[in-house]
This record gives structure tokens, C-alpha cells and sequence, in this order.
């Protein structure tokens, strides 16, 4: 299965932070927040990964990430000269998913929780057109909204509803098989001018083919869009990593876990960091793993 993470977009709504720097680059506390984005796919197993950007911001995200082979895996980059939608993700990446399956995840979603490599697992073995997240939120007009049976069946998805049927929002990731490039192919733009990922689910909606996973309590989904949902993100990574010691999105980590790299290149990596508790941690779990 092959991965791809959309970065760009303008971020607007985060001006004046935004003026001089991608949103995706910004902290999330102790790291920049396309770690975390990146450390689902990491998780879910995905090690051939596109970083779609602006043009201008591909070069930073390279400066930052490399081509990958530093945590076992493969980063390769294309520009989106213009926020286009994210259903264009597709379009831009049809090389990159060539025939194969493909997880699609927002640069700026944060997703934590227990067993959710299970959860992502049992997401591609039962992948059979699509399967989307769903997360309850106190503000559904904000999302791409999913409507369920008394079975869990997915009924509707409306994008941004105005009277939500449900407080059910579908996060920012999905898994798609490889029919997705050629039904992207056969988007037209919306009344807002982009290619809505709403539109892609309800096009597998109506085949029969989309499944929805409810997160639910007990795990945190949250997205970085506004000046609050960054802070509040930040915060809870901060609290967690606090209270637990243990780093969330570390991506040496995963790495180390995931057996892309040896305890002795995750060590390397600690090293280069040694002046950062970031780096002490990543030396620390390499050498408990040693
Ligand atoms: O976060 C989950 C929500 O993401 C879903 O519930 C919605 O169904 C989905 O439409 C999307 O809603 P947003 O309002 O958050 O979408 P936004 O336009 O803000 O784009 C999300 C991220 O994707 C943002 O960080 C920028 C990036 N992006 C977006 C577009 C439209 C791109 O990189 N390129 C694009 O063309």
C-alpha cells in the first residue's frame, strides 16, 4: 500500500503565523506537525510515502525529512502549485499510487490512541473500496459528516452540513483501493472550486463499497487548523509526553518499533539531536531495545 500525505493548502486561517512558513511545518509542541500525519502511515506500515506541498514549501519539508532512508523509508515530494482540493491529491499522486492500494492522510491531523495499530491493520485487510474514520465532534458543521445505520452501515456523507445528521465527523484520513485515481479522474470541481474528498466517498458510497471505523472514546483525533486547535494540540501533547514519558509521533521511534532501522541507526539519529530531550529520548529507546 502506498501513502501520501497532503500538505499544502495556504493557511489562511492561521495567519499572520503562516506568512513566512507552512502550517504543516509549525510545532506541535516538541516536534513540526507533518510528524504526525507522517507517523500514522509509518504505523500503518506504509514505508513508500508522497508529501504533496506548495511549491514553495518542498523544499523545507526535504531539508527536514531527507528522501527517508534515515528512518527506513521512502519520501518522495510533489508540488500543488494551487489548493486545488484534496481529492487532487490523486490526480497529483497517479504515478507515486500506480496500481496499489493507498492512505490518504491531511498534513495537519493528529490521531492517538490504544490499539490503533490494529485499527489501521484491520483497516487494509478489510479494505474493499473504502474505508473512512469517524470521530464524534461538538461542531459537525465544521466536517465531512457521516450518517449510520442502526447497524453501523454508512447511510450519507455531506460535506460541511449546515443541519448535520449526525455529530459523526470523517477525519482526515482514508484508505482507498487503486480504482481511486481513476474515479478522482472523473471529479468535477465544486461550487467552491476543488475536488472534494466528499465527493470520492459518496461515489464509493453508492458502489456499496465504503465502510466507516467509529474512533471513539478513549481515542483523540484532533485537527490543527486555528490558532486554538494548535495551542490545544500542543497542550495535550505536552501533558501526555509529560505525565507518560513516552513521545508521541516520534518517528525514529516507529521506525525502531516497525524494524525499519536497526538500535544502533535509531541511536545515530539520537545522537545528532543530543541537545534536545527529543534526541535523549530516541538515544534512550534505542538503547532500551538494544
Ligand atoms: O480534517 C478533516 C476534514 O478535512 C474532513 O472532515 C472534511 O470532509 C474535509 O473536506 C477536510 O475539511 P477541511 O475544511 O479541514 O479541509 P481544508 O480545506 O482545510 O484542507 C485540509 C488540509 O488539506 C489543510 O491542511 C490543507 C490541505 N489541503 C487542502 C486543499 C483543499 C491541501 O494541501 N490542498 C488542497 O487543495
Amino acid at each position: 500500500m502506498k501513502g501520501i500525505v497532503l500538505a499544502g493548502g495556504n493557511g489562511t486561517r492561521l495567519h499572520p503565523l503562516t506568512f513566512a512558513t507552512s502550517k504543516q511545518l509549525l510545532p506541535i509542541y516538541d516536534k513540526p506537525m507533518i510528524y504526525y500525519p507522517i507517523s500514522v502511515l509509518m504505523l500503518a506500515g506504509i514505508r513508500d510515502i508522497l508529501l504533496i506541498s506548495t511549491p514553495g514549501t518542498i523544499p523545507q519539508l526535504r531539508a527536514l525529512l531527507g528522501d527517508g532512508s534515515r528512518l527506513g523509508v521512502s519520501f518522495s515530494y510533489a508540488p500543488q502549485p494551487e489548493p486545488r482540493g484534496i481529492a487532487d491529491a490523486f490526480l497529483i499522486g497517479s504515478g507515486h499510487i500506480g496500481g496499489d492500494d493507498c492512505a490518504l492522510i491531511l498534513g495537519d491531523n493528529l490521531f492517538h490512541g490504544a490499539g490503533f495499530p490494529e485499527i489501521l491493520r484491520t483497516a487494509q485487510e478489510e479494505l474493499d473500496g473504502c474505508v473512512l474514520f469517524g470521530y464524534p465532534v461538538t461542531d459537525p458543521e465544521r466536517y465531512g459528516i457521516a450518517e449510520l445505520d442502526e447497524h453501523g452501515h454508512l447511510m450519507s456523507i455531506e460535506e460541511k452540513p449546515l443541519q448535520p445528521r449526525s455529530d459523526n465527523a470523517i477525519t482526515g484520513l482514508y484508505f482507498y483501493d487503486s480504482t481511486v485515481v481513476e474515479l478522482a479522474r472523473g471529479l468535477r470541481p465544486s461550487a467552491r472550486g476543488e475536488l472534494e474528498i466528499t465527493d470520492v466517498n459518496r461515489i464509493y458510497l453508492s458502489q456499496g463499497r465504503a465502510r466507516l471505523i467509529e474512533l471513539g472514546r478513549g481515542f483523540t483525533w484532533l485537527d490543527a487548523g486555528t490558532h486554538q486547535s494548535l495551542l490545544e494540540a500542543s497542550q495535550y501533547v505536552e501533558i501526555l509526553e509529560h505525565r507518560q514519558g513516552v513521545r508521541v509521533a516520534c518517528l525514529e521511534e516507529i521506525a525502531l518499533r516497525m524494524g525499519y532501522i536497526s538500535a544502533d541507526e535509531c541511536y545515530s539519529r539520537g545522537i545528532e539531536m543530543k541537545n534536545s530531550s527529543y534526541g535523549h529520548y530516541v538515544m534512550d529507546i534505542a538503547r532500551s531495545m538494544a
